[in-house]
C-alpha cells in the first residue's frame, strides 16, 4: 500500500509507527537455501567473455516486505524475474545497484576486493530513495556462497575476473508514488575481461558542457540506475563526432567531475617541478568509486611525500587546458570497477583539442603503476589492509 492522500498519510505513519514497534527479520546470512541447477552452462573461453553478456548457473535473491522484514535468502538456478507490469521499479525508478568483482589467485581462492566498501555505498543508495536498508556483512556472506558454488565460472588470468552486480528494486506492485513495501535484493555475477574490447588502451574524450551528470543536492553520489540512463545520448553525440567517451563538466566553471561512468583523475606538474594527483572532491555529485578511493589511499601512501601531492579539490577544464599548454599535464586516467584505470590520451573541447601524454605508449606512468597496485592485491599476490576477502 502507499501514501497517496495526506490524510492516508497521517493513518499510515501511526500504523507505522505500531509496525516498527513490533519485530521485522533482518538480513540474515545463516537462513540461506540452496537449489543447485540441474543443467551447468558451458564456460566460456577468455576470449569469448563479453562484458555483461553471460552469467554463472546461479543467482543470490532475497525478499523484502515492510511487514516481516527480510525473507530467506535463496540461491537458485539463473533465471528470468516475474514482475506485474505496474511494479514500481518500471515506473519510478526503484532501483540501485553495486558493481564488484572476484578473482581468481594463484591458489585458485576466490577473492573479492573491498566489498564492505559497496555495502555501504548501496545501504546509502537505499536510503536516499526509500528502499531497504541491511547488514553488510551478511550480505557479503551470501555472495561469498554465490562465489564458492559457480567458482568454476572466475575466469583466470590478469584482467579476467567475475564481475558482480548486487541490485535492489522496488517490487510493491502499484502505480501509486510511495514508499516500496516490497524490495527484492539480488546477486547476479557475470565472467569478465577488460571493459573495453579494445584493451588497455588510452582513449579519447569529449568535454560535455551542455548536460550534467549531477547536480547541487542531486543523486550523482548515489548508484541508482537512473543516473546512467541519461548519459548515453552525450556520449553518443561524442562518439559522432569521433571521441570514445565523454568528459562531465560542471557550471560556468568548467569543474571536471567524472569521466563516462568513471570517476577521472589528473596528474600535474607545478612551476616548482613538484607534481599534484588531482581528482574531484566528494561533494554530492561525485561517485564516491571504490576504486578512486583505493587509488587515492595508495598513492598517499606510496608516492614520494616531497614529490607528490594528493588532492581532492575542485578544478575546471581550463586548468587542464592552461597545463597542457604550459606542458605541465603529466597524465590523465579515468577509474572504476568495470574497467579499473582507463588511460586517457585527448580531450576536445569547445572545438579544441587537448593532447593528454601517455608517456608508456598505452598509459602513462602513473596510470600503470596504480593499475598494478590495484591488481597485485585483487588477484591476492600482496595482501594490503582488509582490501581483498577470500570466498568460504
Ligand atoms: C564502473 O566503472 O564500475 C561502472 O560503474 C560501470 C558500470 C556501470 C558498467
Amino acid at each position: 500500500m502507499f501514501n497517496r492522500t495526506v490524510l492516508g498519510r497521517s493513518i499510515r505513519s501511526a500504523q507505522w509507527i505500531r509496525h516498527n514497534s513490533s519485530k521485522v527479520a533482518p538480513l540474515d546470512a545463516s537462513r540461506l537455501t540452496i537449489e543447485k541447477t540441474t543443467t551447468p552452462k558451458p564456460k566460456l573461453p577468455n576470449d569469448q567473455l563479453v562484458f555483461g553478456k553471460t552469467f554463472t548457473d546461479h543467482m543470490l535473491e532475497i525478499e523484502w516486505t515492510k511487514e516481516k522484514g527480510w525473507d530467506v535468502p535463496k540461491i537458485s538456478p539463473y533465471h528470468n524475474l516475474s514482475l506485474d507490469p505496474s511494479t514500481i521499479v518500471f515506473h519510478y525508478a526503484f532501483e540501485l545497484f553495486e558493481g564488484m568483482k572476484a578473482y581468481k589467485d594463484a591458489n585458485g581462492l576466490i577473492r573479492t576486493f573491498r566489498g564492505d566498501k559497496n555495502m555501504i555505498r548501496m545501504n546509502n543508495s537505499a536510503e536516499r530513495i526509500a528502499l531497504p536498508k541491511f547488514d553488510g556483512e551478511e550480505l557479503q556472506k551470501l555472495i561469498d556462497k554465490l562465489l564458492v558454488l559457480d567458482q568454476d565460472f572466475v575466469p583466470e588470468g590478469k584482467g579476467y575476473s567475475l564481475y558482480l552486480r548486487p541490485t535492489m528494486i522496488g517490487t510493491s506492485a502499484s502505480l501509486g508514488v510511495g514508499t516500496p513495501d516490497r524490495a527484492l535484493l539480488y546477486v547476479i555475477a557475470s565472467p569478465v575481461g577488460p571493459y573495453y574490447s579494445s584493451g588497455f588502451k588510452p582513449v579519447s574524450l569529449e568535454a560535455t558542457d551542455y548536460a550534467v551528470r549531477a547536480w547541487p543536492g542531486g543523486v550523482g553520489d548515489k548508484k541508482l540506475g537512473a543516473n546512467y540512463a541519461p548519459c548515453i545520448k552525450p556520449q553518443l553525440e561524442a562518439a559522432q563526432r569521433g571521441f570514445q567517451q565523454n568528459l562531465w563538466l560542471f557550471g560556468d566553471e568548467g569543474y571536471i567531475t567524472e569521466v563516462g561512468t568513471m570517476n577521472v583523475f589528473f596528474a600535474f606538474e607545478n612551476d616548482d617541478g613538484t607534481k599534484e594527483l588531482v581528482t574531484a572532491p566528494l561533494d554530492g555529485m561525485i561517485l564516491p568509486g571504490v576504486t578512486r578511493d583505493s587509488i587515492l589511499e595508495l598513492c598517499r601512501e606510496r608516492l614520494p611525500k616531497d614529490e607528490w601531492t594528493i588532492s581532492e579539490r575542485k578544478f575546471t577544464i581550463h586548468e587542464v587546458e592552461e597545463k597542457a599548454k604550459k606542458g605541465q599535464l603529466i597524465e590523465a586516467f579515468g577509474a572504476g570497477t568495470a574497467a579499473v584505470v582507463s588511460p586517457i590520451n585527448h580531450i576536445g573541447f569547445r572545438g579544441r583539442g587537448i593532447d593528454v601524454p601517455v608517456s608508456l605508449g598505452t598509459s602513462g606512468d602513473l596510470t600503470a603503476t596504480v593499475a598494478e597496485w590495484i591488481r597485485q592485491i585483487q588477484y591476492g599476490e600482496r595482501e594490503y589492509k582488509n582490501w581483498s576477502r577470500v570466498a568460504q
